[in-house]
């Protein structure tokens, strides 16, 4: 099984530029390009939130018309630039999205490595949280079933040396860290956020984060560093289950010499 993320795509209505500086549709459009070239195909997509840089109609149209070119299943979850009515409203096709209640969660249950989404959204901030109930919703999701599983959400739950991003981190790492420590078929937690490909151990099993597709977040573990991007490659991740552990691949976007014969 090949489960694909792309994550933090920041896709803005008429295809302005976001910071007056990323054409984050373009990116985007490269990213599926690369993605539809793949053999083997993934078996689905997931979006790790960030979806739309600004969450109008306008924004998840123009996130939507360009999804639809991948052939394959897709998931998407929010972030803290995404609004989950608007988000809904743009994807009533997307069945696995609640059409009800408060929060995006949800499980995809169709695979040998089973999906639980989860919504770390507090609206109209940057930070992250995994209240009770979100908690609980997890929890349950968790005894009913001990196939592998993969724990998908937009903030990681660890702290990153990256300043400005831990101050808009997930307030609550450590009510997941305990259920998570309890369930030995988690076999990785997977989030975006922080734009770069990072990884540490979580509560028994592996966090990682998933580049952007578009901009990256600078590697800067100064204390107190401003927030600032760079244009280093897009990238998104291939997450291969071989029966036995989850392989993680990252894969850049753009488009560079080779390949070459090692002869
Ligand atoms: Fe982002």
């Amino acid at each position: 099984m090949l489960l694909c993320q792309i994550s933090d795509l920041h896709v803005m209505s008429g295809r302005t530029l976001a910071y007056g500086v990323v054409d984050t549709a373009a990116c985007l459009e490269r990213c599926v390009q690369r993605i539809v070239g793949l053999d083997p195909m993934p078996d689905l997509v997931v979006a790790t939130g960030d979806l739309v840089d600004m969450p109008d109609a306008m924004s998840y149209g123009v996130l939507r018309e360009i999804l639809a070119r991948l052939p394959l299943p897709v998931y998407l979850l929010p972030g803290n630039h995404d609004e989950r009515q608007a988000l809904r409203a743009a994807f009533p096709d997307h069945r696995y999205l609640p059409r009800e209640g408060d929060f995006l969660q949800y499980a995809v249950d169709e695979y040998p490595v089973r999906v639980l989404a989860l919504d770390t959204v507090i609206p109209g901030q940057p930070e992250g949280t995994l209240c009770a109930r979100r908690l609980h919703w997890l929890q349950q999701r968790l005894d009913e079933s001990d196939a592998p599983t993969v724990i998908a959400l937009h903030h990681p739950p660890f702290v990153t040396g990256i300043d400005h991003m831990d101050r808009m981190g997930l307030d609550n790492s450590t009510g997941l860290a305990t259920i998570v420590r309890r369930f030995p078929q988690v076999q990785r937690i997977v989030c975006g956020h922080l734009h770069r490909p990072i990884q540490a151990m979580f509560a028994g099993t592996l966090a990682s984060v998933c580049p952007s597709a578009a901009h990256q977040v600078l590697l800067d573990l100064k204390p107190g560093s401003p927030a600032r991007f760079v244009m280093e490659p897009p990238a998104f991740q291939l997450h291969l289950w071989t029966g036995q552990t989850l392989v993680t691949h990252t894969a850049y976007t753009g488009d560079y010499e080779g390949p070459y014969a090692f002869h």
